[in-house]
């Protein structure tokens, strides 16, 4: 074993465990801190390294991989069992596709300095303007061009021609691979994707340039030869209903209120070494480095999606995180996401807060549906793992990882044929029937559906607010 390179051994993690690759979404002891401490759990068969090009297949598919979170495939994906079995006959009729965006650099560099060049010429993060008509000024194709004028007195954080976050070579390529899947799934075998664009598609991303550079990868995926421009809709920032847009005081004391929990404490006070070795090592002794696990995992994760290695002291080459450490970071995080959306006392009012109107908008959709006014078949958003984290809470999903890089929910919606014509939702997420308190959400009425998110939605935002 000691042979092979790092990826495999993450990747073999999940057979010696005997997991399946489900099962590594799923890890039953998540809510215990005993799950951050334990060693031998290693990363639950999880993957957390890539090369720097991709697109990244997951190995095997279906594994948890925060790198590239598997999708919807054609080569593994099951019709609903009613419809499989011809029990029910029936067609999709609608599908509302969410999705993290694809594998980037950091938003977060070492306080102490970073030993490793990031590297971002192999990418053209697109951005130019133009009138709204095929006849007016056709704008030049203008892409950012990181650089270092060797005459600024300022130094970057970090060397390299890349900026903080931004979507990487690999996250395009991945981009695009997830778009051609979906293309073969919900186009080319369900026949709900249009040959090309029409009016009843809609597109949508957050106000960042990570999902924006997403969308045009994986919508080239979805169609390869379409000739035009598309409309993606965002929200004004200031009010924005995704990636915490509008301001909301309850979000900050919501969060607040559940990091003083017992719970919360104790799962710092069993990394309290492992904190203060990585707080040494880089520098990273500050409160916001120190208080969860968000820094340290997204600044390994950056690295090791990527193709790089984990950082080493700038001072001390020989002082460096090794494999074992991340993996414990990677195991805190986890535990972290899965008590901000599932298990603190104050999950419900969380959820809301932060993510109760675009709930709210995903329900106005599937009710739409239900009564027969839809003016959609396809709507796709592009948004975060902040997003993605508190939609699958709603759910009730039974363990929650961090939705990792490109992790996506299909909600799908069936409609029956017949005398008894009914509408039926299941909702994948990253591929599969997603595993939650109310069950596997793989053939419920619609209505059912709805009326497990609906609580989610705040009934007075700006009361609850505050
Ligand atoms: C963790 O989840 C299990 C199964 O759902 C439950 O029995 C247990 O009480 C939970 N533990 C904590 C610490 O929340
Ligand atoms: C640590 O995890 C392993 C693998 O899941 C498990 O078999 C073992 O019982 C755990 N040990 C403790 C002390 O929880
Ligand atoms: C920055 O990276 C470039 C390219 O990898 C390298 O040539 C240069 O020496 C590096 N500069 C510093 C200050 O490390
Ligand atoms: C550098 O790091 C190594 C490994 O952690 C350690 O053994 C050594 O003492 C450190 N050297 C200095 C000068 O701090």
């Amino acid at each position: 074993m000691r042979s092979l390179t790092v990826g495999l051994l993450v990747g073999a993690a999940g057979p010696a465990l005997g997991l399946s690759p489900l099962d590594t979404f799923y890890p039953p002891t998540l809510n215990q801190t005993s799950y951050i401490s334990n060693a031998s759990i290693g990363t639950y068969g999880g993957i957390y390294t890539a090369p720097t090009k991709g697109p990244t297949g997951g190995n095997p598919y279906g594994t948890y991989d925060y790198c590239a979170m598997p999708h919807p495939r054609s080569q593994e994906y099951q019709l609903p069992e009613p419809i499989a079995k011809g029990s029910v006959k029936g067609q999709l009729v609608y599908l509302e596709y969410l999705q993290r965006h694809q594998r980037r650099t950091p938003y977060n560099i070492l306080p102490g300095g970073e030993n490793q060049a990031y590297e971002c010429n192999n990418v053209r993060p697109y951005l130019y303007a133009g009138p709204n008509s095929a006849s007016g000024i056709q704008p030049m194709p203008m892409y950012a061009q990181t650089y270092q004028d060797s005459t600024n007195p300022f130094k970057p954080d970090v060397n390299g021609t890349c900026q903080y976050p931004q979507i990487t070579i690999g996250g395009v390529q991945d981009g695009y691979q997830h778009g051609q899947d979906l293309w073969n799934v919900y186009g080319k075998k369900l026949g709900l994707i249009p040959k090309q664009p029409n009016d009843r598609v809609w597109f949508r991303s957050s106000n960042s340039a990570l999902t924006q550079g997403t969308a045009g990868a994986v919508l080239r995926g979805v169609w390869p030869t379409y000739d035009g421009a598309l409309p993606l809709h965002q929200m004004a920032s200031s009010v924005d209903t995704v990636n915490e847009g509008y301001s909301c005081s309850a979000i900050s004391s919501t969060l607040s209120q559940l990091e003083s929990t017992t719970e919360w404490q104790e799962h710092l006070s069993v990394t309290s070494g492992l904190r203060s070795e990585l707080g040494s090592m880089l520098g990273a002794t500050s409160s916001s480095w120190q208080g969860t696990f968000d820094h340290f995992s997204d600044n390994f994760q950056g690295r090791l999606c990527n193709g790089y290695e984990l950082p080493c002291s700038v001072t001390n080459s020989s002082a460096c995180v090794t494999m074992e450490m991340a993996e414990e970071v990677f195991r805190a995080g986890d535990w972290e996401w899965n008590y901000y959306w599932r298990t603190n006392p104050y999950a419900t009012k969380y959820i809301r807060v932060v993510e109760g109107l675009f709930i709210g908008e995903i329900i106005a959709h599937l009710q739409a549906v239900q009564d027969e006014s839809s003016s959609l078949d396809y709507s796709h958003t592009f948004i975060h793992d902040g997003d993605i984290g508190p939609i699958l809470g709603s759910l009730g999903i039974n363990a929650l990882r961090w939705p990792a890089m490109g992790s996506n929910i299909a909600f799908e919606v069936w409609k029956t044929e017949g005398k008894s014509s009914a509408f039926y939702a299941r909702v994948l997420y990253s591929g599969q029937p997603v595993q939650t308190i109310h069950g596997t959400l793989d053939w419920i009425p619609l209505s059912d559906l709805i009326q497990i998110m609906s609580p989610y939605v705040p009934d007075d935002i700006t009361s609850l607010c505050g």
